[in-house]
């Protein structure tokens, strides 16, 4: 198993180009079952995506993927389709889910693995088959399977969630795009990668208008040779906003676009964060004075759950005790115990962390759990005292490309090994 080495305490300065969106380039990767030719461009070369793609594959699809021009051409032919999304391919990476909408629009039926639990909490999908019934599905769980039929097609109608979430949104669209007839949504999740890939579907014609929490979809869709170029990802953005903010000189993140992360801006803004923003980049500074603050985590636009465990190295820094209140996953604080282990002074009550700074983090051997908490595990290093090393990186490669290649480019001292 890989591990990352990383000596703490030296002053970053340089550019950082943030990539394409993991989380945007995933569901418009499940809608180009949908299509005959897609070209999707500015994709970040991430495990889950080349995971994804051979979902695809498995499916029956083909596709080439250019790593130079960090670009896929993704091709559905209609032959040999096995609408059959298998456990091994499943397991390692939830959003394969997402194939489940579009299968059962576009073939009717579809075998799903079910995701199962990862770490950050039980991961449910009753959501997703809420909405498909209420377009008609019939739904079956067996084996660890979930078995969706729509003989006579998808119908539209009309659905309230329950609850806020992103995948199930995205899933009932992917379905409501073939379904008969108008499709009306309330009570969805509006997050940047779903307007992404709303605004993907409506280059093949379909009809969608967001309009606070309530989507309309009504389709059908057409098949035709599109590209589409995928969103920056705001949460490595925001990753590398609080990195600078803890151990830059001056850092220059390029290739975004800084209205995606309006909330986390104001937050950083109230910590004392010096920034200087234009639409286009964002310059951040090392900040002397860190000030405290209590957060929660709420659905777009609130402050968003992936940078939860960032923010909270943060808040080691700041003078006084600061608090975040974990609202979206049931078991999202992971890193802590780590953290303790590097000298941080964290607290944890339900779901609640209360976080007392200034603390000195001091290098120490850690352990990467999830995709998020391994990052704040980096950021704690880039700031603790001598040699941090932190194992399980696979959690990392799996949403974050090229992040040793990234940091290193900007002074620091970090290796992997
Ligand atoms: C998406 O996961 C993201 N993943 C997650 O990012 C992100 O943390 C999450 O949205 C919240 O913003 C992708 O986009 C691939 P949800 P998703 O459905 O869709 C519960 C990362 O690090 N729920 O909005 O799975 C669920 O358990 C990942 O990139 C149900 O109860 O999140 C959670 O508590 C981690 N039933 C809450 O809703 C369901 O059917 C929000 O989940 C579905 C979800």
């Amino acid at each position: 198993m890989q591990k990352l080495l990383i000596d703490g305490k030296n002053i970053l300065s340089g550019r950082i180009s943030i990539s394409g969106s993991k989380n945007a380039t995933l569901p418009i990767l499940a809608a180009t079952i949908l299509n005959n030719k897609t070209i999707i461009t500015n994709i970040p070369l991430v495990n889950d995506i080349f995971t994804m793609l051979d979902l695809l594959k498995f499916i029956g699809l083909e596709y080439k993927l250019s790593k130079k021009k960090n670009s896929v051409e993704v091709f559905n032919s209609d032959k040999n389709i096995n609408i059959l999304a298998p456990y091994k391919l499943v397991k390692t990476m939830r959003a394969g889910i997402l194939v489940l909408g579009p299968l059962l629009a576009k073939y009717k039926k579809a075998k799903i693995s079910l995701p199962g639990g990862c770490a950050i909490g039980s991961r449910p999908v009753d959501l997703h088959l809420f909405a498909l019934k209420k377009l008609g599905a019939k739904i079956k769980i067996k084996n660890g399977y979930i078995f969706a039929t729509a003989s006579s097609g998808l119908k539209g109608s009309k659905i309230r969630f329950p609850r806020i979430s992103v995948g199930a949104t995205e899933n009932t669209i992917l379905a409501a795009v073939q379904a008969k007839g108008k499709t009306i949504l309330d009570n969805c999740a509006i997050e940047p990668e779903i307007h992404d890939l709303v605004k993907f579907l409506k280059k093949l014609g379909a009809k969608i208008k967001i309009k606070k929490r309530k989507i309309t979809i009504e389709g059908p869709i057409v098949q035709k040779k599109i590209s589409h170029k995928v969103i920056c990802d705001r949460i490595e953005l925001g990753t590398y906003l609080i990195g600078g903010a803890l151990a830059a000189k001056k850092l220059n993140l390029t290739n975004i676009e800084s209205n995606l992360i309006k909330k986390e801006i104001s937050i950083l803004k109230k910590m004392g964060v010096q920034m200087k923003i234009s639409k286009k980049n964002i310059k951040v500074f090392k900040s002397k004075k860190i000030r405290k603050i209590n957060i929660k985590t709420e659905p777009y636009p609130g402050f968003p759950t992936d940078l939860q465990a960032q923010i909270m190295i943060l808040m080691t820094q700041a003078k006084g005790i600061s608090k975040i209140k974990e609202n979206i996953f049931e078991n999202r604080f992971m890193h802590v115990p780590e953290l303790r282990r590097m000298g941080a002074k964290i607290e944890v009550k339900n779901n609640t962390a209360y976080i007392t700074g200034p603390s000195l983090l001091t290098g120490a051997e850690v352990m990467a759990t999830d995709l998020r908490a391994s990052v704040s595990l980096v950021l704690a290093a880039l700031i603790a005292e001598k040699r941090t090393s932190i194992n399980r990186i696979y959690h990392l490669d799996r949403g974050y490309q090229n992040l040793e290649k990234k940091l290193i480019n900007c002074e620091a001292r970090i290796k992997r090994v």
